[in-house]
């Protein structure tokens, strides 16, 4: 039985989900969370859905040894193909961020959505199909941007050659009609300058970071403390910490993080957080 002291486990393949752990911490500063970043296998988004799968179940087996109440899978990718594996293994609930996007997407009263990702959501359909589960009357165009998860880690999320590549990349959706378009990856919401100024006034980009930290408060209101009172502790465990990561991770959480580690997923799990 989980106690709501317990943390927050939040997945993702790299550091790009710290955009995930950054909306839910300014949402839940009491809660406690553990980070499973898994850097040494990355990148998921051009892997085939039996290896993220695998992936996943690894590092969700992993952080439940941690002792967590609730798991977050940050990543697009793991949460386009692996959900529902994880789900039906974990003893604690499961969200990924496919849904939550979705609903925040319908909000917008859009007909036409875009779903930009990698290219292993884009071809694994979750978005499309999520969206014509919830929203029957929604026409949708997905498409992969490839190159943004560089120039996400680059630190290009406001510069001209971003802007050059995210107009290339969107040219086909924004002549679409598109009136709405999620940030079907970890790491887009760091291009959202850039991707702005692209897309116009009249567009509107739902971030998947806030709408899973939205969708965690509303269907998980049980297990979560929302007292702003003492902060909660924050552990990141990585795979690899290779200074490219170590100067990311630093650069979305606004400062170095208070507890890092490197884990290895194939050793037996830890002892409990
Ligand atoms: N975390 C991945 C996602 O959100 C992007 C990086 C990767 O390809 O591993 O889909």
């Amino acid at each position: 039985m989980s106690a709501t002291s317990d943390p927050i486990g939040i997945f993702d393949s790299g550091v790009g989900g710290l955009t995930v752990l950054r909306a839910l911490r300014e949402r839940l500063p009491s809660e406690s969370f553990v980070y499973l970043g898994d850097t040494a296998r990355l990148p998921y988004g051009t892997k085939t859905a039996a290896t993220v799968q695998r992936y996943a179940l690894n590092a969700a087996a992993h952080l439940s040894g941690r002792g967590i109440k609730l798991l977050v899978i940050a990543c697009n990718t793991a949460s386009s193909y692996a959900l529902d594996a994880v789900a039906d293994s974990s003893r604690v609930p499961v969200l990924g961020v496919v849904r939550p996007g979705v609903r925040a997407a319908l909000l917008t009263g859009a007909g036409r959505i875009g779903v930009i990702g990698t290219e292993g959501t884009v071809r694994s359909e979750s978005y499309q199909k999520a969206l014509a589960g919830l929203g029957s009357a929604i026409e949708v165009m997905a498409l992969p941007c490839p190159l943004f998860v560089p120039l996400a880690e680059e630190g290009w999320g406001d510069h001209p050659i971003t802007d050059q590549i995210a107009r290339h990349y969107l040219r086909p959706m924004l002549a679409w009609g598109a009136e709405t378009i999620i940030l079907g990856c970890t790491h887009y919401p760091l291009l959202r300058p850039s991707l702005e100024r692209v897309v116009g006034p009249e567009v509107r980009l739902v971030d998947s970071a806030r709408a899973v930290a939205d969708a965690v408060i509303s269907d998980h209101s049980e297990l979560i403390d929302t007292s702003h009172g003492e902060p909660g502790a924050v552990r990141i465990e990585l795979t690899d910490a290779s200074e490219r990561f170590l100067r990311i991770t630093s650069g979305i959480l606004g400062g170095e993080p208070e507890r890092l580690e490197i884990v290895d997923l194939d050793a037996a799990p830890g002892p409990t957080a």
